[in-house]
């Protein structure tokens, strides 16, 4: 009996152990500061970096800066947004456009999944010699791994369109947002229900030259992270707020010091755990003129009662099922 009890304890005491073990990997640490290496050991390449979650696993896919000014689009996938498997390349030049890598270039590329058509779309900045096209590309896939084929390459509704993003609303209702006509306003251009072209774009923070712009939306509220126009340099990042996506966005405020801890936003992540929900800013450290070693960095946004802010962590804990975090 004596012995029962004994064996009994060991076996609680190492299902204990093995319990808070299993605990313990469900919390992965964000490391901010250095290069990611992929699963293969090579370094990640996905800057201005565009994500879609798919059940479990986050797609990521971004400029691929390694050879040339002249990024392909590099997808990666990741269950933990710590280990990030390589894809391929999603688009790639000269092979999935002729002119790209020919004067042609991609930059922010952002992913969306359409459930009508049941494709998969990018949209990203399609550019040219100076930035003198400011256009719009749009390409799609059956698959989210590809192949991607060409849509389109254009100015949306014939206005001039350079950095950008994409939101999607919660009833499937999907906007390019872009900083238009020569860097003045942002365009928030509504998509058509197969998210490959605008139907309508309304013209927003007029004369305040915004880029980098980036949305999520928090208990019905849409909150938007922006920089100002100063080329790979970093700058004041500013927030605004809005009740509704297209009217009454507060006046810009600043958010974070004054370079944006030295970063640009690129994406805003939603992690919807059993616990919280927890906002994650995406943003690119920009390494000008040496781009391909430019960082990606990941901070906690700190989005309560209506008020937001980022958290500029060196490094951080995430629980990806509960969604909880841990800064030191
Ligand atoms: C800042 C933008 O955010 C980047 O995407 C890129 O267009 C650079 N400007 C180019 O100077």
């Amino acid at each position: 009996m004596m012995m029962n009890t004994r064996r009994m304890m060991t076996l609680i005491m190492l299902l204990t152990a093995l319990t808070t073990m299993a605990k313990g990997k469900d919390w992965v640490t964000i490391q901010n500061g250095e290069l990611w290496r992929d699963t293969e050991g090579n370094v990640v390449q996905a800057h201005g970096a565009g994500f879609l979650q798919v059940g479990k696993t986050w797609y990521m896919i971004g400029e691929d800066r390694s050879k040339s000014w002249n990024p392909d689009v590099n997808m990666y996938s990741s269950r933990d947004l710590q280990h990030w498997k390589f894809e391929g390349k999603i688009i790639q030049n000269g092979v999935t456009h002729p002119d790209l890598g020919k004067g042609r270039f991609i930059e922010r590329p952002k992913l969306l999944y359409n459930k009508k058509t049941k494709k998969y779309v990018v949209w990203c900045h399609w550019e040219g010699h100076n930035y003198g096209a400011s256009e719009a590309g749009v390409f799609y896939a059956d698959n989210i791994t590809g192949p991607y084929t060409f849509h389109s390459g254009e100015r949306p509704l014939g206005i001039k369109s350079r950095d950008c993003n994409v939101f999607v609303d919660d009833d499937g209702t999907a906007y390019f947002i872009s900083t238009i006509e020569e860097n003045q306003h942002l365009g928030f251009f509504k998509l058509k229900d197969d998210y490959l072209s605008a139907e309508s774009c309304t013209t927003l923070f007029k004369g305040k030259s915004r880029e980098a712009p980036a949305i999520v939306k928090v208990e019905g509220k849409y909150y938007m992270l922006s920089s100002a126009c100063t080329g790979w340099d970093p700058n004041q990042c500013k927030l605004s707020y809005s009740e509704r996506m297209t009217e009454g966005w507060s006046p810009l405020e600043n958010i974070g010091d004054r370079i944006a801890y030295d970063t640009q936003a690129a994406s805003i992540l939603t992690i919807k755990g059993s616990k919280q929900t927890t906002y994650l800013y995406v943003g690119d450290r920009w390494m000008d003129p040496d781009l391909p070693n430019s960082k990606t960095i990941i901070f906690p946004l700190i989005i309560k009662d209506g008020k937001c802010d980022i958290l500029p962590a060196q490094s951080f804990q995430i629980n990806l099922k509960t969604g909880e975090i841990k800064t030191p």
